[in-house]
């Protein structure tokens, strides 16, 4: 009797396969919420679960946040090339609740006009699911995997892996493999996958200034005292220019420029302007001058404003100075820019252009770099083949403006580079509501990888 393959097996067992996709999306696994404690841990003993039950070795590594997931393929350390597939099963907090519309329920997921909806769906549990499902349709089959591949799923990418960080300085033999493969990035369109070769750094810090040491009545006291929102405001009109340049000395200095070859790959990427600014519903985009808006998202350090808060925000109206105004920054970084030290740059020019008026504090958080992979290497060629068979287009290589910080801890300590191969659209809604994932990427994903493990090895 034949055996049938494992694309075959997939097509097979596609919509049993969906269901318990749409299992794991029930499980509210919001990091950022201490509210979803018990459900982030149930979404990893979920996990454990379904790897042992597709044939793979699983443990459940507790760690002092969320716990990791490890899961191999049998005889994963005899193999003579090993994978490491990472993922994270945390999502993003849903609201605001009121504007998801094709499911009501970020966490009831649901199937309609070839897209799956609903939180963590693109971001990331079917990406990581793809690579679950295509191992199951080798081992399910009895085909042989030309390598050894293991899964590592972590609960904390979304406040930023922390406790992973801690556990690869302690456990990277335990981790040691030849490349690391991640879907957990975007493409351009359908008919352009991309196997993304650069992302970019991230570094954030908080300023809170202080005025008057408490709330004052703006008619006894206004005019006669500086109010801190004032100063905060124009602090952040100051850290640009009108050509959307960041005024921080220095803040270009390590940038790596595009190479003409990047540039004319980019230009071809189908990406446009005018279809962007509708999507987005503004009249005019804005950015650094000199540079298309594919340059800037992909490959430009910014600055931007996450967050503002002073005073009174509540219903009605309130007549006070407040006595504290701050905002969350974060920088994106780009390749050879060291993100510590561009941290202390814009503190130390945030400090200096701060008035006597009032006082300075800052809270530095993370500042990770920005990563970049050899566009020309094997292991981006090999993927641009499994992308090819399984889309039946051509691909190509791109950049993400995105940040996914652990990928230098994985060069760091574990030696090895991070092939990301994501398949989210552009209006997948990462982080938003309405978050959603295309059915077509889902299965072009999983035969993707099912293709991949030949391509690397060959
Ligand atoms: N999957 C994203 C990163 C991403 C998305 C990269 C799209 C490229 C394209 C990841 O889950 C994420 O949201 N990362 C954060 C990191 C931050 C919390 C340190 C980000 O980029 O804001
Ligand atoms: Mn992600
Ligand atoms: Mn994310």
């Amino acid at each position: 009797m034949n055996k049938i393959t494992p694309i075959e097996y997939f097509h097979k067992n596609r919509e049993r396969m969906l269901e318990e996709l749409k299992e794991l999306l029930r499980i509210p696994s919001v990091s950022a919420q201490p509210f979803y404690k018990d459900d982030v841990k149930r979404c990893a003993d979920w996990l454990i679960n379904h790897c042992k039950k597709i044939g793979l070795i699983a443990e459940k590594r507790e760690t002092e946040g969320n716990p990791l997931v490890l899961a191999r393929t049998p005889g994963y350390k005899e193999a003579k090339y090993r994978y490491l597939v990472y993922g994270h099963y945390d999502v993003q907090p849903p609201e605001p609740l009121e504007l998801w519309t094709k499911t009501k329920n970020p966490f009831s997921p649901v199937i309609a006009d070839g897209n799956i909806y609903g939180r963590g769906t693109a971001d990331d549990k079917a990406q990581l699911f793809m690579h679950l499902k295509a191992v199951e349709c080798f081992l399910a089959t009895g085909t042989p995997l030309p390598c050894g591949i293991s899964f590592l799923f972590e609960g904390e990418e979304e406040i930023g892996s922390r406790s992973l960080e801690t556990f690869l300085q302690k456990h990277a033999e335990d981790l040691s493999c030849d490349l690391v493969i991640i879907s957990d990035t975007g493409m351009p369109a359908l008919n352009c996958p991309a196997v993304t070769c650069g992302l970019r750094g991230v570094l954030a810090l908080e300023v809170t200034l202080t005025g008057p040491n408490r709330d004052l009545h703006s008619g006894i006291h206004g005019g006669a005292v500086q109010n801190p929102a004032h100063v905060l405001c124009s602090m952040i009109a100051a850290l640009h220019d009108q050509d959307g340049k960041v005024t921080v000395p220095g803040f270009y200095d390590e940038v790596c420029n595009l190479t003409e070859f990047e540039k004319k790959q980019f230009l071809n990427l189908p990406y446009n302007d005018e279809e962007y600014k509708k999507s987005l519903g503004v009249e005019e985009l804005f950015g650094e001058k000199g540079y298309t808006s594919t340059e800037r998202r992909m490959a430009r350090p910014t600055l931007e404003v996450n967050g503002l808060t002073s005073g009174y925000q509540g219903k009605g109206g309130k007549t006070i100075i407040p006595s504290t105004a701050s905002a969350k920054i974060t920088c994106r970084t780009v390749p050879n820019q060291d993100a510590k030290s561009l941290q202390n740059k814009v503190c130390a020019y945030l400090e200096k252009i701060c008035p006597k008026t009032v006082s300075i504090k800052i809270e530095k958080e993370q500042a990770g770099n920005a990563y970049l992979i050899d566009p020309a290497g094997k292991s981006v060629s090999a993927a641009i083949r499994a992308l090819e068979k399984a889309f039946g287009c051509k691909a190509t290589i791109m950049r993400e403006g995105g940040s996914i910080p652990i990928v230098v801890d994985f060069k760091n300590y574990l030696k090895a580079d991070s092939l990301l191969i994501g398949l989210s659209l552009p209006d997948d809604n990462a982080h938003s509501p309405n978050e959603k994932f295309s059915l077509e990427c889902f299965d072009k994903g999983i035969e993707t990888s099912i293709y991949l493990w030949n391509e690397l090895v060959s």
